[in-house]
């Protein structure tokens, strides 16, 4: 089952509230909703070497895969809200990968909702030819 828009955007919304962004002062929320109905949330959590700083959306996924059963599938990840300050806000590089992995896990190609009334795209739209587990030999 796929949440409505607006219901995982504000689940995404809420989650940003709890962002640790005290450098970049940019919090971000993102909501995982996945084919079971459940959702994992996550915020951005920075550091004071920053470059160690977590973007919400690996954080949501770590969540999910740490804390979830069946490999964290949940029986596949459905699709992905990302809230930030600005309207419109595409998942990172870094994050499309890691958002890949999870969704290669249960079989998917989740939609992502970009910001409040950014683009509906597919995670594959945002990271073609992505590499993966297939791609080691
Ligand atoms: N950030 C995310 O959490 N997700 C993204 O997709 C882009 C950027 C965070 C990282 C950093 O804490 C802050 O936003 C500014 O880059």
């Amino acid at each position: 089952m796929t949440p409505a828009r607006e219901a995982l955007t504000t689940a995404a919304r809420e989650a940003a509230a709890s962002a640790y962004a005290p450098y970049s002062r940019f919090p971000v929320g993102a909501a995982l909703a996945f084919a079971d109905g459940t959702l994992v949330t996550g915020a951005n959590v920075e550091n004071a070497s920053y470059g160690l700083s977590l973007c919400a959306e690996t954080v949501a996924a770590a969540k999910a895969l740490s804390e979830g059963g069946r490999g964290g599938t949940r029986g596949g990840l459905v699709a992905v809200a990302v809230v930030g300050p600005d309207r419109t806000l595409t998942p990172c590089g870094r994050c499309r990968q890691v958002l890949a992995e999870l969704a290669r896990l249960g079989g998917t190609d989740p939609l992502v909702w970009c910001g409040e009334d950014g683009p509906e795209l597919r995670l594959s739209e945002l990271l073609p030819h992505a590499f993966g587990p297939g791609s080691l030999g």
